[in-house]
């Protein structure tokens, strides 16, 4: 491609600059979405009793990819008398029978993965190559290690076993629609629990297209059910007699009203929030691996990550360094399109999202701290949002503090590991922490200190199944993933 500039690039911009055009190059592969999904109750795919559906639209151009029907409170009440029923001969499967059912989702998943690849882009703006790499893969990857465990249950704790706790209510998010499904279904189908689930109201689609895989699994009906809607749908699924324990994924503010409305019922509760990560680089650092590792942890899912590394606390002595190597980095940020596979920030989920986003970034110039975004070219239709650095930003900020969920990195300088450790747990939230360093021992150290579900050391967002998550203070309680998050399903008898 010819260079837009007459004079000759240095070699640093050929490498890093904004000097090179690239043709786009779409995902073609079909998403095979419906253009109306019923709730998925009983193994089947019903209506609604309100009658009333809601439009599903793309981020990425605004247009309507389907309507999902909108959940009341009786049509919530009938999945929880199919899962309830579905409970009494599930709940006495053999745990290799139950196994059997995981290990063939996940491989049905895998076999759809393209397709469900980019209904997931499609629906919630993320970037083709991070749902064909990371969500779908993962999903699976989920449904496959808990498919391992349903049959060991008894060598989870020694001498005890695990017994299932009965039907489930379940609330996921947006920003990892099928991966947060498959987080919540995996565990609790293999400790031979029954499930109600409700997806965000902005992307449903993966879950309802999900349902089919369980029919084609042969999943026993009733075993699991989907309620769609938004928060009035979410607090009926809450508030219902039959569930045994509730999961939520979301806003610590919605959190705190679940702990609120559970309290004294018996019901047993597990919350995954928000949080406020710092990512703390050290001056003996590899800088350009903790560079990508600091790109990483912010700008991956457009920044709509609960355990993203918002906060950058870097060494004051080589602060300068970082924050010009960053500054390079983010030009050759590519924003746009996400099925385009050159993407690397894709579209912010929902207008109400980029609208808190711009008023948590207004708020940061207001407050004085510096701003520095590339030049970009965003698309005229659709939710997008340049990738965003702050420096000169100071603990007292609101964008060092609220959790802004977008791609916006405020970046803040320590002096001594001791200020770091501080500042790091100077924060409502306790969900992960990153830290980049040459020394193994001051990982240790730090690893101890730093009061977060999730230490990261030379590496950010590295996820297992078989690696419990979750958080301390306001990110929540109850762990997800590893035998830690199979007993948050189970009562040990
Ligand atoms: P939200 O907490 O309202 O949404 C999460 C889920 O909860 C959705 O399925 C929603 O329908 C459901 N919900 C909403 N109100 C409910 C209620 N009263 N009872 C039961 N369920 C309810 O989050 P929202 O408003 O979409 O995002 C606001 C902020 O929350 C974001 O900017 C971000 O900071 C944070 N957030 C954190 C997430 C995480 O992964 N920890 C995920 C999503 C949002
Ligand atoms: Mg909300």
């Amino acid at each position: 491609m010819p260079a837009k500039k007459s004079t000759r690039p240095a070699a640093r911009e050929l490498l890093f600059g904004d000097l090179w055009e690239y043709d786009p190059a779409p995902e073609s592969a079909p998403a095979f979405i419906e253009p109306r999904y019923g709730l998925f109750i009983n193994g089947k795919f019903v209506a609604p009793k309100t009658r009333k559906y809601f439009d599903s639209i793309s981020p990425r151009n605004e247009e309507k990819l389907s309507e999902i029907a909108l959940a009341g409170a009786a049509d919530v009440d009938a999945a929880y008398q199919a899962a309830a029923t579905a409970f009494v001969s599930w709940s006495k499967l053999p745990g290799t029978e139950r196994a059997k059912y995981l290990f063939r989702i996940a491989r049905l998943l895998q076999d759809r993965a393209r397709e469900f690849a980019v209904a997931e882009t499609l629906d919630g703006g993320k970037p083709i190559t991070e749902s064909r790499d990371f969500d779908v893969p993962m999903a699976a990857a989920h449904f496959f290690y808990h498919a391992g465990w349903a049959d060991k249950l008894n060598y989870v704790t020694p001498g005890r076993t695990l017994a299932p706790l009965g039907v489930v209510g379940q609330i996921i998010p947006w920003n990892f629609p099928l991966l947060m499904l498959a987080w919540k279904l995996a565990p609790a189908l293999a400790t031979g629990n029954t499930v109600v689930l409700k997806p965000a109201e902005t992307t449903s689609i993966t879950a309802l297209k999900f349902a089919s895989i369980l029919q084609d699994a042969g999943l026993p009906p009733g075993v699991v059910n989907i309620v769609t809607g938004a928060g009035e749908t979410g607090a009926a699924v809450v508030n219902h007699p039959l569930a045994a324990k509730i999961a939520f994924t979301g806003s610590t503010e919605v959190g705190k009203s679940i702990q609120r409305a559970l309290a004294g019922t018996g019901k047993r509760l597990t919350l995954e929030l928000g949080g406020k990560a710092a990512n703390i680089v050290f001056e003996d650092a590899p800088l350009d691996q903790a560079v990508e590792g600091i790109i990483n942890g912010i700008f991956f899912n457009q920044g709509h990550v609960c355990c993203a590394g918002s906060r950058l606390l870097v060494q004051e002595s080589i602060a300068e360094e970082v924050l010009s190597k960053l500054k390079v980095r983010l030009k050759s940020l590519r924003t746009g399109d996400p099925l385009d596979k050159n993407t690397d920030v894709g579209a912010i989920n929902s207008q109400a999202q980029l609208d808190r986003i711009r008023e948590l970034v207004a708020c940061g110039v207001a407050e004085g701290a510096d701003l520095y975004q590339p030049a970009c070219k965003l698309p005229e239709k659709g939710f997008y949002f340049p990738p965003t650095l702050f420096s000169n930003v100071a603990m007292s900020h609101r964008i060092a503090r609220d959790e802004i969920f977008g791609p916006v990195l405020s970046i803040l300088t320590f002096r001594t590991p001791e200020e770091a450790v501080e500042k790091a747990n100077n924060t409502r939230y306790g969900l992960s922490a990153g830290v980049w360093t040459d020394k193994g021992s001051r990982i240790l150290k730090m690893s101890t200190e730093l009061k977060a579900g999730v230490v990261w050391a030379n590496s950010f967002n590295k996820f297992d199944p078989a690696s419990p998550f979750g958080g301390y203070k306001e990110s929540g309680f109850g762990r997800e993933g590893g035998k830690q998050g199979l007993l948050d399903y189970a009562n040990l008898i």
